[in-house]
């Protein structure tokens, strides 16, 4: 097992990587009080509920298990935790464990965060996509239908479980959408980690865990590092958004959960390397080097056909980065080093938009 800390002074917590993670840590410890509401869905409550309820004896252990997929983040659904909570009377010292993948986590994290005015939560994330990304770092949340994750709060788990066991039963196309985020990391922050993908991509295909195991703590020790300089996005934190405001823009107009949001960012990210690339910024190898890698992690790297730059445009501009009426995108410098600008030529733009 190895351990990555999210350095947030008293709010500080650990990320547990590993095999066997619920045998291994003493989840039970980490429970202040003497309730517990897992929340999970469906398809995840079938594989391992009982499991994670086994590590739990002798505290009120109650479940919601929520319907599955991107289109029920919504305030309905966020309501029916807040329905079992009140109906098991649970108190400010209960904790919510998100046992699941973004989805998930986002909506147990925002439950937590209102709940009573706030009450403990831990992540138990179940996708890659969770256990590189959207458990660490505090974004919560659920989908407004005019706009991805434009309802939510920032609040901290007091610990992330990422138990590379659970891995096994994902699909390849979940897989793929986490490898969207794993390769963001080394495009925006770390050269190296992305030549060490380039070699590694394909025993990551595989699920070979140990390769998924350093993907999975340098994914993690490098939004750790981000979050811990910037919590609440007023500065550097925005670069981990390389390819979302082009990726928003996809999910929204096809609707939550038809492309998955890793796939949108995989196709975003192409599109923010071929505009840094028409900025002169990087060169035509470095972006072919981009959409080499994307493809091996069987990513898509075009939007979609039916998406006209108006429409794109239109879409970008309700981007939470958004300032003062003007799209703010992360762009690649260079390889490894990504920056903020909201002043991209506009032709250049169109012309990244036209590119499928
Ligand atoms: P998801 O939560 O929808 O999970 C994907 C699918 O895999 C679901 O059908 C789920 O039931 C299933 N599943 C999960 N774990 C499984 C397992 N171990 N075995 C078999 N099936 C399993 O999708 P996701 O990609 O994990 O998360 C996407 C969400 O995360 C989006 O809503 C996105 O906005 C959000 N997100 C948030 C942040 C953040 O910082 N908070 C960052 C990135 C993404
Ligand atoms: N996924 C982007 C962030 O957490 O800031």
């Amino acid at each position: 097992m190895q351990n990555v800390e999210v350095d947030l002074g008293d709010r500080s917590y650990p990320i547990y990587i590993g095999e066997q993670l619920f045998a291994q840590v003493d989840i039970a410890g980490l429970i202040k009080g003497r309730q517990v509401m897992i929340v999970t869905n469906e398809t995840i409550a079938p594989l391992y509920l009982s499991a994670l309820r086994d590590q739990l004896p002798a505290l009120q252990v109650d479940e919601v298990i929520l319907p599955d997929g991107e289109s029920f983040k919504t305030l309905d659904t966020l309501n029916l935790i807040f329905d079992a909570l009140l109906e098991m009377r649970h108190n400010r010292t209960t904790t919510l464990i998100a046992l699941g993948g973004g989805v998930i986590g986002d909506m147990t994290g925002f439950a937590a965060a209102s709940y009573q005015r706030g009450v403990d939560f831990i992540q138990i994330p179940t996708t890659l996509l969770s256990q590189v990304d959207s458990s660490v770092g505090g974004k919560t949340g659920v989908n407004h239908p005019r706009g991805k994750n434009m309802i939510g709060a920032f609040y901290q788990p007091k610990a992330v479980l990422a138990d590379t066991d659970v891995l096994k039963t994902l699909p390849k196309r979940e897989l793929a959408a986490g490898l969207a985020e794993v390769i963001k990391y080394g495009l925006i922050y770390d050269v190296e980690f992305l030549a060490w993908l380039e070699q590694n991509i394909d025993g990551l295909n595989e699920c070979d865990p140990e390769l998924l195991a350093y993907a999975i703590k340098r994914s993690c020790e490098i939004k750790a590092e981000v979050v811990a300089q910037d919590e609440r996005e007023s500065g550097i934190r925005a670069i981990l958004n390389l390819g979302h405001t082009f990726g928003h823009a996809i999910e929204t107009e096809q609707g939550y959960g038809n492309w998955l949001h890793g796939e949108a960012v995989g196709a975003g990210m192409w599109m923010a390397a071929d505009l840094s690339h028409r900025l002169g910024w990087i060169s035509a190898g470095d972006l072919a080097r981009t959409e080499t890698l994307l493809r091996r992690a069987n990513l898509p790297v075009r939007a979609p056909d039916d998406m006209s730059p108006e429409r794109f445009i239109e879409l970008m501009s309700l981007d939470k980065k958004v300032l003062d009426g003007r799209i703010r995108l992360v762009l690649l410098k260079q390889l490894g080093e990504a920056i903020v600008t909201d002043s991209a030529d506009p032709d250049l733009l169109r012309e990244t938009l036209l590119s499928n």
